[in-house]
């Protein structure tokens, strides 16, 4: 159940994920946290924090919200660490860790195994997939791997369908369409 002042800080935040009906993705969220009971969960690209908060809203164990902070190409460049840090503070979320860093540069004291993969990084193939690459191998057996924005087909952008169909094949996939065409 999610409170309505998560709901309210959550439809305040300006991201690509709040500027819609953006109820499926945090229903999605929910529904995997409730049915993996995680551990461990990493979001790989924080921004304003919406996917963060959504992982992290009932989740009894830790979430790590990794991110240079610096934004990126698609995003715009900007620094959201403060932004992150109060409305993470304001919903008195304190099973949320804030990792200011590269993807490539965490995964190299990483040694967590982890429930929960979230990938929303930079959306270049070659991105998706070495973050795919890097950091599948510390999921565990019966764990999740999302990828937000697999129903994007821009030529540039759309590359996440590309990366789990070429290079997911350990994994048991499928793809949820809801609300907008972007997805885990
Ligand atoms: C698409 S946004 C994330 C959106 C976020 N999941 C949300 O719910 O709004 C991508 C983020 O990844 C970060 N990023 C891109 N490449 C990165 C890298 N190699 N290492 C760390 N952060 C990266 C950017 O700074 C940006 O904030």
């Amino acid at each position: 159940m999610i409170s309505n002042q998560t709901k309210q800080v959550l439809a305040s935040i300006p991201s690509a994920w709040g500027d819609g009906d953006c109820k499926g993705h945090i229903d999605v969220a929910q529904f995997i946290i409730d049915q993996i009971k995680p551990s461990v969960t990493v979001d790989l690209g924080v921004d304003y924090g919406y996917s963060l908060i959504s992982l992290a809203c009932n989740n009894p164990g830790i979430v790590f919200g990794i991110d240079c902070f610096e934004g990126d190409e698609w995003t715009g460049i900007r620094n959201t660490y403060q932004y992150v840090s109060e409305k993470i503070n304001q919903l008195e979320l304190n099973n949320v860790k804030l990792i200011k860093g590269y993807f490539d540069d965490v995964i190299k004291t990483w040694f967590l195994p982890i429930d929960i993969l979230h990938i929303d990084g930079f959306h270049s193939y070659e991105a998706v997939k070495n973050d795919y690459e890097k950091w599948s191998p510390y999921v565990k057996r019966n764990g999740v791997i999302m990828f937000h924005d697999t129903n994007s087909h821009d030529t540039r952008f759309g590359v996440k369908w590309r990366v789990i169909n070429n290079h997911c094949n350990i994994f048991t996939s499928f793809f949820i369409y809801f609300t907008r065409p972007q997805i885990f």
